[in-house]
C-alpha cells in the first residue's frame, strides 16, 4: 500500500524574508497545522527570490507564495485545507527560479 506524501510548507528564513516577518509567519503556520500530521512547516535557507520576500513554497503541490504578509495567512491556511490556492499571491515570481527550486526539492535537496 502506498503511503501518502507529506505536504511541506517551506518558509524562507534568510535575511530578506526575516526582515519582512518570515519568522512570525513560520510560527503562525506551525501553530495552524500543529495537529495535522499530513503537513509539516519547515524553515528554508533561501529560494533566491529575495526581492519578493517573504517567500513560502508548498511542496509537492508546487505553490509559491511571495510578498506574503501575516494578514494573508488565514487565506493560505484555508486554501491548504481545502486543496486550493490563493491566486493573487501565488506563482508571481519568475518561472525559471521556481523550476530550479522544484528540481532541487524533487531530488530531495532541502
Ligand atoms: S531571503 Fe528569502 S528568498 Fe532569499
Amino acid at each position: 500500500m502506498a503511503t501518502e506524501e507529506k505536504t511541506l510548507i517551506l518558509v524562507c528564513q534568510n535575511s530578506d524574508c526575516k526582515l519582512k516577518g518570515s519568522e512570525e509567519i513560520m510560527v503562525r503556520l506551525q501553530e495552524a497545522f500543529a495537529d495535522n500530521e499530513g503537513i509539516e512547516v519547515c524553515p528554508y535557507m533561501c529560494f533566491g527570490t529575495c526581492e519578493r520576500a517573504p517567500n513560502i513554497v508548498i511542496y509537492p503541490q508546487r505553490q509559491w507564495y511571495s510578498d506574503v504578509d501575516a494578514s494573508d495567512l488565514p487565506e493560505i491556511v484555508e486554501a491548504l485545507q481545502n486543496g486550493s490556492r490563493v491566486e493573487r499571491i501565488c506563482d508571481q515570481v519568475d518561472e525559471g527560479a521556481r523550476d530550479f527550486i522544484y528540481t532541487l526539492l524533487d531530488v530531495g535537496i532541502y
